[in-house]
């Protein structure tokens, strides 16, 4: 069970047939194995290549039928179609989220989910109003980052920002505010439930089988899901039972810029050249490689010749498309200018960068995402010099887990610019 047979079934017999390219896996796990690293975007980017299925390409992994594409233009025909607004089951977004609108099946219930939250919180009028709140978030993150390097000379930023990021949404969402300072408090608890649902949540990077709980087979495999054998459904009942999940897409992505600020030495970027930092680095670490949540078919659909039965789980790899030469130049770069010559939307109308998805199921917290990242990312650059801590050393490995993370977290020095 390597590759999947493209063959329609017996009401599209007259429809153009056309085989999608993909490699052979082994037989009954098939490809299971790319979903085991913590680069599995890069590894099936080297599949599409070697098969030559930039379009798209064909794979199994258990019981589930993949495809993927690697080119801009499949990749909106697929996010773009009424046949894909459809989320595939995964077991623990079940148990945590089965009435939230990220997992929720494409109906009536999500698209409710869709318009009202559209309507009273992803609106520029809430967004707008929320500016403030954000601004003071951000002044606390400040005297927080300013408090470590008194006591340390250096700072994890990724706690710091994700204690951020958490605030945001808690009080976006539910008017609920935290502070650094409440140690062993409730705020710290709920970051701590995040990680654990972020962890749930990523199977396509897990990687220490059984003794991590880090692939769960029951999604491939229905049967062992009666079993729980790696606990995931007991984890999520636990979690699930304690909190809804917000998200850390913000921080993630903050953390990844910061790293290469490391490096630069810019003094107080213009605000285009700052949009220009945060496009680059989504470029080169776009936080949602292969763009997050996949797609369920849930009809039988052609997608340019090829056929696409029902029920197969379709995914972009945004990563090999921000990294193609063909359509970027010196992708591996880090050149910020490139978007300064160039207007590129990243609002999901361009599928060269396009880390919000696109189509019925684009993320809905885009533009709020944008407006917090672009904030805080102007107090923290008008704050503090970001400078590598004293071994120099700044680690950009990257780790797949729900989204695409630093390996190892960032530790720096942010020297703070204003004396008094
Ligand atoms: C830099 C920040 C962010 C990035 C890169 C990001 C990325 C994504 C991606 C790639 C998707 C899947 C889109 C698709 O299937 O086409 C998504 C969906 C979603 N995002 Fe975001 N996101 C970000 C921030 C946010 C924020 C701030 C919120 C809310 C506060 C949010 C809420 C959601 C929800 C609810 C969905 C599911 C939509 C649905 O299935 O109908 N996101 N996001």
């Amino acid at each position: 069970m390597g590759r999947w047979s493209s063959q329609p079934s017996e009401q599209h017999h007259q429809a153009k047939k056309a085989a999608i390219p993909g490699p052979f896996g082994l037989p009954i796990v098939g490809l299971l194995f790319v979903f085991t690293g913590s680069l599995t975007h890069r590894l099936l980017a080297k599949l599409s290549q070697s098969c030559k299925a930039l379009l798209l390409m064909a794979f199994c992994a258990g019981f589930t039928r993949f495809t993927i594409s690697s080119q801009p233009d499949t990749a909106k025909e697929i996010l773009n179609s009424s046949a894909f607004a459809d989320r595939p089951i995964k077991e623990s977004a079940y148990e945590l989220f089965h009435r939230a609108m990220g997992f929720d099946p494409y109906g009536v219930y999500w698209r409710n989910l869709r318009r009202i939250s559209a309507t009273h919180l992803f609106c520029p009028k809430s967004i707008a109003s929320f500016g403030a709140f954000r601004r003071e978030i951000g002044n606390k993150m400040i005297g927080e980052i300013k408090g470590l390097m008194c006591v340390k000379g250096q700072v994890e930023i990724k706690r710091v920002l994700h204690f951020g990021s958490l605030n945001n949404v808690m009080m976006s969402v539910f008017g609920k505010t935290y502070d650094f300072d409440q140690n062993g408090s409730q705020a710290h608890e709920l970051e701590e439930l995040v990680s654990e649902g972020y962890e749930l949540l990523g199977i396509l990077n897990w990687s220490d089988l059984f003794l991590k709980k880090n692939l769960n087979w029951s999604d491939h495999f229905p049967i062992l899901g009666l079993l729980d054998l790696q606990g995931v459904r007991k984890r999520c009942r636990n979690l699930a039972s304690k909190v809804n999940i917000g998200t850390d897409t913000v921080a993630i992505l903050l953390e990844w810029i910061l790293a290469g600020m490391a490096f630069s030495d810019l003094d107080h970027p213009h605000l285009p050249y700052l949009l220009a930092i945060i496009k680059e680095t989504i470029r080169m670490h776009p936080p949602g490689p292969l763009l997050s949540w996949a797609r369920l078919a849930i009809h039988d659909v052609h997608i340019g010749e090829n056929f696409i039965p029902a029920g197969t789980t379709a995914m972009v790899n945004m990563w090999a498309i921000t990294h193609d030469e063909k359509i970027w130049s010196e992708p591996n770069e880090f050149k910020p200018e490139r978007f300064l010559d160039e207007e590129v939307s990243i609002m999901g109308s361009d599928l060269r960068l396009a880390p919000f998805g696109s189509g019925r199921r684009v993320c809905p917290g885009k533009a709020m995402g944008i407006a917090t990242v672009q904030l805080w990312l102007a107090q923290l650059l008008q704050s503090f010099n970001w400078v590598p801590s004293d071994n120099g050393v700044v680690d950009l490995s990257e780790c797949l887990k729900l989204s695409l993370e630093m390996k190892k977290p960032l530790v720096c020095k942010a020297v703070y610019r204003v004396r008094c």
